[in-house]
């Protein structure tokens, strides 16, 4: 299906959301989760996800909530300053896929344009200096969040890198 990135539209996940059809074969954890237990997360005050859809095809989902990122993993990024904070606050884009079949179209691109608008509004109301993922080690995955979203590795662990993207920066772009 091509998709026509200027019609997509974004809603907050609800009760209501039939999200039965979404798939996504490269990992069966985020289908199971926007599935299974996205509604409750939500309930929970866990994560809250977002759906994108064009017309009535459900194309893609992102889930966010808080998050932090220890200074140090951080502070060759920022300029010094002398009592830095021992953690930073950070929006935590805690899930995100586009359904099968209809990668690498966009849609991944403007689900983070989406997560970066977010982020701007909270900055403005609550502390946030990052917006940070923890990303499959997956070198296309990577290379997604590093072009797209301008997010640099900071950590590794066996099967994600965690990646961060500077709020001010994408700003000052
Ligand atoms: C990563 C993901 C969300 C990007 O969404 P998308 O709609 O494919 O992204 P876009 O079309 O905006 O961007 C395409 C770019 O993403 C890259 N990409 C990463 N994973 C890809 C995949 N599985 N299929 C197609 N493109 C992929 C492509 O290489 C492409 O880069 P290019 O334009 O330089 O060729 C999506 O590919 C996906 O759902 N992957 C499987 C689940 C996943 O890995 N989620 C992230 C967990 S951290």
């Amino acid at each position: 299906m091509n998709i026509d990135l200027t019609s997509l539209v974004f809603s907050k996940l609800t009760d209501d959301s039939d999200v039965s059809m979404f798939t996504c074969s490269d990992s069966e954890d985020l289908e199971d989760f926007l599935r299974n237990d996205a509604k409750t997360r939500q309930h929970e005050k866990i994560s809250t996800t977002y759906l994108v859809h064009s017309g009535t095809e459900l194309v893609g989902f992102f889930s966010l909530s808080m998050g932090c990122i220890v200074s140090d993993h951080v502070k060759k990024m920022l300029p010094a300053v002398e009592e830095p904070p021992q953690k930073y606050p950070a929006l935590l884009l805690a899930r995100m896929a586009t359904r099968d079949g209809m990668r690498g179209q966009g849609v991944g691109y403007e689900m983070l344009k989406h997560v970066f608008a977010l982020a701007f509004i909270l900055t403005d109301q609550i502390g946030c200096r990052f917006v940070k993922v923890d990303a499959k080690k997956d070198p296309r995955t990577i290379r997604f969040y590093e072009t797209y979203g301008g997010f640099v590795k900071i950590t590794e662990g066996d099967d994600t890198v965690q990646m961060v993207v500077d709020i001010n920066k994408i700003v000052d772009e």
